[in-house]
């Protein structure tokens, strides 16, 4: 006699090992992107208020020691970030040859080689002193964003990282056409090899707070909402997304990443044959961070069925702070 119900979707939930033959979306320390902080004149690393567990690490073997161990861990990638010693008007810091990311991706490339892929925020925020991501000129009685003048320096940095040794830049400015302009100024001086991976999808979001204190750029005046994309728009990300391929981007990315899983979705079903990133950005590292240090919730726990969700999305590589944490979870089995 058949007992009622027949259907049991509940089989393959049975215990850990069915549970794990049939899952559909795993997580692996290859496909995770550790950001780091490097400052000039510091000796120490400093721990960064709003991200507890994060530091910025100066030009000396703390930063390669960090380095060596998240290498143990099993992290292959990196993304750097630097916080330079002097800003001003047009970012020369961001371009100088003995700059603050040039010499941090020289020391990095001379002790580890080819062992680690080594990633260049390219922006001007960081090293600018009204901190916006591109040149500011007045006009109007307005400051407003040169589009078209900051191209040349976005080029120049992404050169000047590429010449340092860097294997990827990362133009996060949202300056239209800067995928193209780095892309040409890259292939000029023959970095043909070197990739582009584009802030393709960049929203104007407030989870970037924590990162903007960790690097000291928030803008002196105004906002982003002029470059960075409006939250309220889904579909306008495809236009973003297939103008950065049509520029020359390798890799393209959605950010925030929590926040907008049906962006990468979205991303994904259009452009499958493109890699894409998503980066957990600063606050959303801060808010599981603070409610973990609170004990409201299990920080491991929560940062893998986050990680998962964002892998599940679409996101081919994952950018997060997490990385060293989820890679040894990894190793102990998870
Ligand atoms: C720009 C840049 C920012 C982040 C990455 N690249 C800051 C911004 O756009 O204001 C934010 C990353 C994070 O919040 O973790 N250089």
């Amino acid at each position: 006699m058949v007992t009622f119900p027949t259907l049991r979707p509940r089989r393959l939930r049975k215990n850990k090992l069915v549970r794990d033959l049939v899952a559909e979306t795993h997580i692996s320390e290859k496909n995770l992107i550790l950001p780091i902080f490097v400052k000039e004149n510091i000796n120490e690393p400093e721990q960064i208020n709003s991200m507890p567990g994060i530091y910025r690490y100066p030009l000396n073997d703390k930063l390669l020691n960090y380095v060596q161990e998240s290498y143990e861990n099993g992290i292959r990638s990196i993304i750097l970030f630097g916080i330079p010693a002097y800003k001003d008007d047009i970012a020369s810091s961001a371009y100088d040859k003995n700059g603050v990311i040039q010499r941090a991706v020289r020391m990095i490339k001379d002790s580890f080689k080819s062992k680690i892929l080594i990633i260049t925020d390219e922006c001007t925020d960081e090293y600018t002193s009204h901190g916006h991501c591109g040149l500011v000129k007045y006009q109007n009685e307005n400051y407003v964003i040169d589009n078209d003048e900051s191209l040349r320096i976005h080029a120049k940095i992404a050169l000047s990282q590429a010449e340092a040794g860097a294997d990827i830049v990362a133009p996060s400015s949202m300056m239209d056409g800067v995928v193209k302009a780095i892309r040409t100024a890259l292939d000029e001086a023959g970095f043909y090899d070197t990739l582009i991976m584009s802030y393709s999808v960049k929203y104007a979001s407030i989870m970037y707070g924590p990162f903007r204190e960790a690097a000291y750029s928030k803008p002196a005046f105004g906002d982003r909402r002029g470059y960075q994309m409006d939250p309220r728009n889904a579909y306008e990300a495809l236009k973003e997304a297939r103008l950065d391929i049509e520029e020359g981007a390798d890799i393209l990315m959605v950010k925030p990443a929590h926040t907008y899983l049906d962006i990468i979705r979205l991303i994904k079903d259009n452009f499958p044959e493109y890699p894409l990133a998503a980066y957990h950005v600063s606050g959303e590292y801060s808010m599981i961070k603070a409610a973990a240090i609170n004990g409201w919730i299990d920080e491991k726990t929560a940062v893998l069925e986050i990680t998962t969700a964002i892998r599940r999305a679409g996101a081919d590589l994952i950018i997060t702070y997490y990385a060293n944490d989820i890679a040894k979870w990894i190793k102990e089995g998870v």
